[in-house]
């Protein structure tokens, strides 16, 4: 659980994010302990959280990264990851991007078409380059999850057709310039139950089997990302069930001998450390409601507005009696509200707030509308 440092927030300037790396440390060692079997190589999903202090704790604690763009390559390669450790995926690679994994010789492009791969192909030919893919398959798996987050139905635009893989495969295994090294999953995120990668595990089985009849066989799985958190109880739950996690695939997914397994975890590994630490500025009496309204806005956390999620939120400098809050941000939209009718100790200007479970997709997705600044951080080591 987290204990937040009040006293000092009260003389930085707000809003921030505010990150218990004590708290991330604990998750990295959770995962390092139920990971730790042979063959499996956990990497950390950059897009959630590319903060260069918890960069650098993940790449002590020794996971890879997966990169969805260049710009996140760099920052990987920046932070001190080796290329050897860093897989690439994405639906849209620029031409640039795969020159770069190429010339840095990087692990594994998650490839997603056809047209990719031939791009590919053609790029580390000029380059005299052999680039090692994996192809990401669409399985037509329901996670169970936000519409805006779910990626591996047929309706998604991720990933290949099952349909299409035949053809897609014996493509790359005559093309000179590509490796095929292994399939890549990955069904959406914020799964909260393992059902969806029970189901996940028995569809790479079913391929494993029918390829291996073929006499095709693949060096590496990936089974992508997607766990999640428990937003409505941060404290309770501060780390996620990683030993459910893996033992999911332990038990359902069918391995050949030798054969690695590779994970991207994003938000389990650092949602829960984060919160957005907002003052308040007003209290307002409307005739049906009363609004606590912060200096964060949808600028600095967007989930809310986005995807109608919701973060707890807490007063952290008040006791008295609780009191109905619709909380918002100065933002001029109305899509701007963190939480509506949250029950808090009685607000008044200046109070401190905590919303929590930030850490992942929060400061990433930060942006500059209004021309505000970009929200700083303060950690607890
Ligand atoms: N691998 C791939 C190919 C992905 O697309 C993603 C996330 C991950 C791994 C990491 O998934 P995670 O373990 O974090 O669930 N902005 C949204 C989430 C978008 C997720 C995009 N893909 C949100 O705030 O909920």
């Amino acid at each position: 659980m987290t204990n937040f440092p009040i006293s000092e927030f009260e003389n930085q300037c707000t809003p921030f994010y505010f990150y218990d790396i004590t708290l991330l440390r604990r998750t990295l060692d959770e995962i390092k302990r139920y990971s730790n079997h042979p063959g499996y190589h956990v990497h950390y999903a950059v897009k959630a959280n590319v903060n260069p202090v918890i960069l650098g704790e993940i790449l002590n604690a020794g996971l890879g990264v997966d990169c969805v763009s260049g710009g996140e390559v760099e920052a990987a390669m920046k932070a001190g990851f080796s290329a050897d450790k860093i897989v690439f995926a994405g639906v849209g690679k620029s031409d640039w991007e795969i020159e770069m994994g190429l010339t840095h010789d990087i692990a594994c492009f998650n490839v997603e078409s056809l047209p990719e791969l031939e791009v590919i192909q053609e790029i580390a030919a000029k380059m005299q380059k052999v680039a090692r893919v994996a192809l990401r398959v669409n399985p037509n798996i329901d996670a169970h999850t936000h519409h805006y987050i779910t990626t591996g139905l047929a309706e998604n635009k991720f990933g290949i057709n099952i349909e299409k893989l035949d053809d897609i495969i014996e493509a790359a295994m005559k093309m000179s310039n590509v490796e095929l090294q292994g399939l890549h999953f990955h069904i959406g995120s914020q799964i909260t139950i393992n059902d969806p990668f029970k189901l996940l595990s028995e569809k790479i089985n079913e391929l494993q089997a029918k390829y291996g009849k073929k006499g095709i066989t693949f060096k590496s799985i990936n089974v992508g990302g997607g766990l999640g958190i428990d937003y409505d109880n941060p404290n309770e739950n501060d780390i996620p069930d990683f030993y459910s996690y893996f033992n999911t695939f332990k038990k359902y997914l069918k391995l050949n001998e030798g054969q690695e397994l590779h994970f991207e975890l994003g938000r389990s590994i650092v949602g829960q450390c984060g919160s957005l630490i907002t003052r308040v500025l007003y209290v307002k009496e409307g005739t049906e409601k009363k609004f606590a309204i912060v200096d964060a806005g949808f600028t600095e956390l967007i989930r809310p507005a986005l995807y109608q999620a919701h973060h707890n939120i807490e007063n952290l400098t008040s006791n008295d009696e609780i009191e109905k809050y619709d909380v918002v941000g100065p933002i001029c939209e109305s899509s701007d509200c963190f939480g509506e009718d949250e029950m808090l100790p009685k607000v008044k200007r200046g109070d401190i707030i905590a919303i929590r479970s930030a850490g992942a997709y929060g400061e990433i997705m930060a942006s500059q509308y209004n021309c505000r600044k970009l929200p700083k951080s303060v950690y607890k080591m």
